[in-house]
């Protein structure tokens, strides 16, 4: 068939060698590249039979209606999907699809990554040494938590928070979790308690959030939940900058109303609040969690399988929608 008559796919951004030559088996693909702007991707979708976008890109009315009805799915590179407008999707029949499972292991190591770099201080320690303002051993210098033995807090224990609790259990003294249902599984096997919030910011020395970005979920963690933790505990957020308010964790920080903080999301990505590159005792991260290449890979391919289910009438195997 010439490339004219097959299928078109907009990929917002950038897709993997992994998926998107095996959409180029049977679709023709456009390309927004890694700057494209929500008006150069309304520009791009007339026509298009499938939209691949990532947690960067807000898919809503005014992408779908300048795709038009051709449009029979959104496939993102990505587990969280909170930046598309489902209701939206829904009353078109569209199908939305999301990248479960693959990235589980990379995004739950990342978290214990942030957890060992805020409890030890890791990136300041280094700042200072590549700095030169290292001043040689002192006993009282860059003081940290030692996990051994620690209460882990995990909020959320799906598929990320489950992993992460499953890397930090060896070292754990305890494992508290908060989540919508209970998970027997990891009470039995992780000996994982479920418990209210407050139970969890009060007793945890390490509250990390694995939750999705929800109406529910939007600042979980405010100025009461801050004060409510421990003055040496220390908050990670691999999940969404949403579920954070950065202002009250800035201020948190600067009062030592926690111990230290681990970020790898923010609320409105790639900027990053002055308030918190100027806190202390605080590591930021990229929104790298899921960047292994096995993980992207391995979603690289989910994204182009899915897309295909639906342009071949089939159900896709990660739908959401
Ligand atoms: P998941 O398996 O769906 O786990 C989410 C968990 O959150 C579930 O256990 C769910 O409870 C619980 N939950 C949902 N809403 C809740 C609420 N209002 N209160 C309490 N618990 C709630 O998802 P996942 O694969 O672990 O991914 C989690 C999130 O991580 C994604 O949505 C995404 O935002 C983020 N993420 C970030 C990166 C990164 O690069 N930093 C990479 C991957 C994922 P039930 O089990 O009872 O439904
Ligand atoms: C990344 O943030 C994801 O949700 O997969």
């Amino acid at each position: 068939m010439p490339d004219a008559d097959l299928p078109a796919v907009l990929v917002c951004r950038r897709l993997l060698p992994a998926g998107r030559d095996l959409l180029l088996t049977r679709c023709q693909i456009r390309e927004g590249g890694l700057d494209a702007t929500p008006q150069e991707l309304v520009e791009l979708a007339p026509g298009v039979a499938a939209i691949v976008a990532d947690p960067t890109v807000p898919v809503g009315e005014a992408l779908l209606e300048a795709a038009g009805e051709g449009l029979r799915v959104i496939a993102n590179y990505a587990v969280g999907y909170d930046n598309i407008d489902l209701e939206a999707c829904r009353a078109r029949g569209i199908a939305v699809t999301n990248t479960p499972g693959v990235l589980t292991n990379a995004t739950a190591e990342l978290a214990l990554a942030l957890t060992l770099a805020a409890a030890r201080r890791i990136t300041e320690a280094e700042a200072e040494l590549r700095d030169g303002r290292w001043r040689g051993w002192d006993p009282g210098d860059r003081l940290g938590l030692e996990l051994s033995g620690a209460t882990i807090g995990v909020v959320g224990m799906g598929r990320i928070g489950r992993r992460y609790a499953e890397l930090v259990a060896p070292m754990a003294g305890a494992i508290l979790y908060v989540s919508r249902s209970g998970k027997p599984d990891a009470e039995i096997e992780l000996g994982a308690t479920k418990v209210p919030m407050d139970e969890l910011l009060a007793r945890s020395d390490v509250v990390s959030l694995h939750v999705p970005a929800s109406p529910e979920t939007s600042g979980l963690i405010a100025s009461a939940e801050l004060r409510a933790m421990n003055p040496h505990a220390i908050l990670i957020n691999t999940a969404r900058g949403s579920l954070v308010d950065t202002e009250a964790l800035a201020s948190a920080l600067h009062d030592r109303a926690i111990g230290a903080a681990g970020l790898d999301v923010y609320e409105n990505e790639p900027d990053v609040p002055p308030s918190l590159l100027d806190a202390p005792r605080c590591v930021l991260l990229p929104h790298i969690g899921s960047a292994t290449t096995r993980a992207r890979d391995a979603m690289a391919v989910l994204v182009a399988e899915d897309v295909l289910a639906v342009l071949d009438g089939a159900e896709p195997a990660n739908r959401v929608v």
